[in-house]
Order: C-alpha cells, then sequence, then structure tokens
C-alpha cells in the first residue's frame, strides 16, 4: 500500500515528517545534501549565538569610533566575527541554492536585544524560516518566572516586526506553569514550538572532582517527557508542533505524531547511527502505517492526543503508587 509521508508544519510543506535538528550535522552544505539525499524533508541550521551577533555590532561601533582598521586587535575582532555572520548568510543562501528542501535558521538566545535586527538578514539571504532557541535557566534567585516569561514575549514581538518568515520557538521546560506559558506562547503569532531543547547536563568526575559535561547525545528514554507535553499541549496550541529529543527510530516519530506533533526534529539517533539511519526510520515510518491499515501521515496526527483518548489521566499520570498497586509490584 502506498503511504502519503507528506506532512505540513509551520506553513512549509514537507515530503515527510522528519526534519533535522540544529546541530554540527547542519552546519555546511556538503553535509545538509547528504540529509536530503537520505531522505530529511527540512533542516534547522546549526544555530548562529545572540552573542556572536552582539559581538559583531560592538565591532562595527569600534570601528566607527576609530574610523580605521589601525587597531589590530580590533581588525582582527572585527574580521572573525563579521566572517561567522557572513559565512551564516552564505550557509543560508548556499543551501537554498543547492537543495530543495526547506531551510530553518536557527538563533539562540536569551534576551530582547539589538541582535534581533540580524533576523532580517537572515529573512533576505532567503531562509524558509527561523527557530529561535529562546533559553533562559531560571538559576538567578532574583529573577522571577514572570520577568523570564515576558522576555519570550518581548523576543517574539520584537523578530515579528522585523520579519515576515515564520517563527517557531524551541522550548525549555523549566517552566512552573508550563500549560499557561506554551499556550499563551502559542498565541503570540508563531508558527510553531519545538518541545524541546536538550541542553548541556553537567557532571562530575569523582576523582578529579571536576566538573564537565554529560552525555552529548539524547536515549531513547528521554522521548517520554516530549511525549507527555505534545499529548497534553498539542490541540491546545494556537500553532504548530515539532517534536524532539530522544526520537531515534521510526517508531518514535509515529507516536510522538500520535501524540500531536505535526513533525519531528533528530539529531543524536543520526549523530550515533549514521546519516544513512535515515533511510531505516523513513522506511520504518512507511512500514508500520501500512500494517495497520493507515495511508497518510496526516491520518495519523493527534490520534491518541490527551483530547482523543479514553483515558487522558495517562498522560498526567505522575506518581507510580498506581502502577505499583496494578501490577502487584
Ligand atoms: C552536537 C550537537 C550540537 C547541537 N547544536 C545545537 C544548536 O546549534 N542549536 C540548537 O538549538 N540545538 C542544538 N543541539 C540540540 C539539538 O538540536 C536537539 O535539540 C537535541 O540534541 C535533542 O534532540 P535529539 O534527542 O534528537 O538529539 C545540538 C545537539 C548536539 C548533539
Amino acid at each position: 500500500m502506498n503511504v502519503d509521508l507528506s506532512t505540513s508544519y509551520m506553513g512549509l510543506q514537507l515530503k515527510n515528517p522528519v526534519i533535522i535538528g540544529a546541530s554540527r550535522l547542519t552546519g555546511n552544505v556538503e553535509s545538509i545534501l547528504n540529509l536530503e539525499k537520505n531522505g530529511a524533508a527540512a533542516v534547522v541550521l546549526k544555530s548562529l549565538f545572540e552573542e556572536q551577533i552582539l559581538m559583531d555590532i560592538d565591532n562595527q561601533r569600534m570601528n566607527n569610533i576609530f574610523d580605521s582598521y589601525s587597531d589590530v586587535e580590533n581588525y582582527i575582532g572585527f574580521y572573525t566575527k563579521q566572517n561567522s555572520l557572513n559565512n551564516y548568510l552564505k550557509l543560508i543562501k548556499d543551501a537554498k541554492t543547492q537543495t530543495k528542501i526547506p531551510v530553518i535558521a536557527s538563533i539562540n538566545c536569551d534576551s530582547n536585544g539589538e541582535w534581533i535586527e540580524f533576523a532580517k538578514k537572515i529573512e533576505n539571504a532567503g531562509a524558509d524560516a527561523l527557530e529561535l532557541n529562546i533559553f533562559i535557566l531560571p538559576s538567578d534567585p532574583e529573577k522571577t518566572g514572570e520577568e523570564i516569561e515576558q522576555t519570550y514575549f518581548d523576543i517574539i514581538k520584537s523578530v515579528k516586526s522585523v520579519v515576515n518568515i515564520p517563527i517557531a520557538v524551541k522550548m525549555s521546560y523549566y517552566f512552573s506553569g508550563f500549560a499557561n506559558f506554551a499556550t499563551r506562547l502559542s498565541n503570540t503569532g508563531i508558527n510553531a514550538m519545538v518541545f524541546f531543547n536538550r541542553f548541556f547536563s553537567p557532571d562530575i568526575n569523582i576523582k578529579t572532582q571536576k566538573v564537565g559535561s554529560g552525555n552529548l547525545y539524547s536515549t531513547p528514554e528521554e522521548n517520554s517527557m516530549v511525549l507527555r507535553w505534545t499529548g497534553i499541549l498539542a490541540n491546545k496550541l494556537e500553532c504548530d508542533l515539532a517534536a524532539s529529543t530522544g526520537i531515534h527510530d521510526g517508531k518514535a516519530v509515529i507516536k510522538n505524531l500520535m501524540a500531536g506533533a505535526n513533525a519531528v526534529q533528530m539529531v543524536s539517533g543520526l549523530y550515533l547511527n549514521g546519516v544513512g539511519d535515515l533511510v531505516i526510520v523513513l522506511q520504518e515510518i512507511e512500514k508500520i502505517l501500512s500494517e495497520n491499515n493507515f495511508t497518510s501521515i496526516k491520518e495519523i496526527i493527534g490520534i491518541a492526543n490527551k483530547e482523543k483518548i479514553t483515558n487522558p489521566q495517562a498522560y498526567q499520570r505522575a506518581q507510580f503508587m498506581k502502577y505499583f498497586s496494578d501490577s502487584g509490584k
């Protein structure tokens, strides 16, 4: 049976639901071409950081003050930073001219500031959409949750005032009233949310007591949190949703779509298994849908969302008590 794998995400028509998430995998055109060859529906480019853009602005100011490049250090600083921004714009242009799949640019940011003007250059370079990876770790005891949430609203408002391309917000899960915040955020005119970003996690070396980084790559188990929030919120959001974190195979893609995601993002699975694994993932999706008598991806999106199932509390259940009493363990 022929299965239609196409889906729509933030206004982009995708040939299948698998987008490659921001990472080094999407950091150069050669690699993007290889992802396309293996079936990627779209790519989110590796992120540009707010700091990189701000440094560029500072360098331009310095040059205006000195009116020349006489300060060698300043020159080098200007050249390298300018280059990284120009390289990013070139990456967008080259990816757009050499591939047929949608190219989503990405910016990591944590404040509403002068960097926002750069979003316009990203749009002009031809990006099909922009993903904002907004991350504010709520580690400052002086900062309230409300202030942190407001920063999200401010950034979105500013970016929307300079670009017309669709905007996605890659979310963190560090919010106390997550359902309330996410639904309010989805009403700001953004086109999609990504549940969730995955952060560098600290780890301690017992011998040296040095704090380093934990696992760089996700495990499939990490997807259950994404599945929970997708199942609870997808139908309540006023925008599309991409599931991300711990999606390593075709089964996981299908589960996240069934929970309500319009598309998924994959990164770690392809680092661990190689980009060629994408072909297997797509074949697996087609096979499972066919075996279960589905003819299209669209039929399964949201089929197991909280609002569609007979036991919605399954998404809410947080304590293990019932599981243990049911299972006799
Ligand atoms: C090596 C590496 C580089 C990454 N770089 C970025 C980045 O530049 N911007 C970003 O938003 N996320 C970045 N991420 C996070 C991924 O886009 C993704 O959200 C995360 O890895 C969870 O998805 P996964 O479980 O499929 O890996 C990176 C992840 C890895 C492993």
